[in-house]
């Protein structure tokens, strides 16, 4: 029997509610597909920081390595300095295991009201560069305190990060509806964001069968509200992926919808999964939290994985879910956080 060793790393705030939630569809879908699933919890994070003064031990990442891959809920607390979570967390696993792209998919729910009047069904993957370009933490402070004082932080764009990224969502839109949008603001950032559309072009050009064309991100976050429907695989930056799937969020419904991976794709180390929200410590604690996105990223996973038809039966049992009512505040309904992961593993 197959068996995957998996790293849990619920983080703080919600991420310990519905992570273990999640982890109980995967070990459901894993007896129905006859895989096994080994795993070990870290309680890594900010809860970690208050007592470790670090979000992980020394040795915290060469642990991870050991294992297939990284199941995620999210980092930060209120009491803790907000710089730290992704220097110390998230970008650090990000960049260290070369988890280049960030794989965040954008759908239609059956069931969930939408904030956007469009019955159109909306199906798009947001691929988002994920160790450089605006967020590598290069820059200072010069004289802060004085008058004169300034701040630079540098962004970072290199021809095989820009390459091996457009590679992996040409190659994605081959598998979907063959059309990569590559979203921009070359018209501004004339420097960095144009050498970004040149490797684009350059790369598309090894792909005539799949569409391609380019749209600026201020034009992108309108477009997501009035025609969604246009897209199939949006291909940005680390900053701009990171405005756009949230709003991604809110096109499906909340925040609470989106799950996704942090991938790469070689597999010389384990990829992470985790929703596209963070710690939501305003409603930590409550049961309340929506889960959906945390169980679609263990789908997510196990596609990666290469247990296919386990992945899509975890999506078909959150459609079922979904459309029986099984839905959380955050949705307009009652349920809780719990109540959605037992009705996805009855619907699996
Ligand atoms: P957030 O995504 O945690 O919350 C934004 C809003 O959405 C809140 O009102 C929250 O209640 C709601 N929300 C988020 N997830 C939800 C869910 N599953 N169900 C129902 N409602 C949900 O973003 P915020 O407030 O900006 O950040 C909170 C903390 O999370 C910060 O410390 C931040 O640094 C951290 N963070 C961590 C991330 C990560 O670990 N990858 C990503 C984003 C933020
Ligand atoms: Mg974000």
């Amino acid at each position: 029997m197959k068996n995957y060793n998996i790293a849990v790393v619920p983080g703080d705030g919600i991420g310990n509610e519905i992570v273990p939630e999640g982890y109980r569809v995967l070990e459901a879908v894993a007896k129905k597909y006859d895989f096994n699933l080994t795993s070990e919890v870290f309680d890594w994070g900010a809860g970690y920081y208050l007592k470790h003064n670090k979000f992980l031990p020394e040795d915290g990442l060469e642990k991870l390595k050991a294992f297939d891959a990284v199941y995620f809920g999210s980092v930060g607390l209120p009491e803790v300095d907000d710089t730290l979570p992704a220097k110390d967390y998230t970008f650090k696993v990000r960049t260290n295991f070369n988890q280049y792209v960030n794989y965040r998919p954008v759908r239609t729910y059956p069931g969930v009201q939408r904030p956007l009047r469009t019955e159109k069904h909306i199906d798009f993957v947001i691929v988002r560069e994920n160790t450089e370009g605006e967020f590598v933490q290069v820059g200072s402070q010069y004289l802060p305190d004085s008058e004169n004082g300034m701040g630079v932080d540098t962004s970072i764009f290199t021809r095989k990060g820009i390459e091996r990224v457009a590679h992996y969502a040409f190659k994605l839109a081959r598998k979907r509806r063959h059309k990569v949008t590559h979203i921009t603001k070359s018209n501004t950032l004339i420097n960095s964001l144009t050498y970004w559309d040149r490797v684009i072009k350059e790369v598309a050009t090894q792909y005539p069968d799949v569409e391609h064309d380019q749209m600026y991100i201020d034009n992108s976050t309108a477009s997501f509200v009035l025609k969604p429907e246009v897209f199939d695989v949006v291909l940005t930056t680390n900053l701009f992926g990171d405005i756009l799937s949230d709003l991604g969020g809110a096109v499906m419904g909340s925040l609470g919808l989106g799950g996704s991976g942090n991938i790469n794709p070689e597999k010389d180390f384990p990829s992470m999964f985790e929703p596209i929200h963070g710690s939501a410590p305003d409603i930590a604690g409550e049961n309340i939290a929506n889960p959906y996105g945390q169980i679609w990223s263990a789908a997510i996973m196990l596609e990666h994985l290469g247990e296919t038809e386990a992945a899509n039966n975890i999506m078909e049992a959150i459609d079922k879910s979904t459309s029986e009512g099984v839905l959380t505040k955050d949705l307009g309904g009652t349920a809780s956080t719990s109540d959605v992961a037992d009705a996805v593993i009855k619907n699996l």
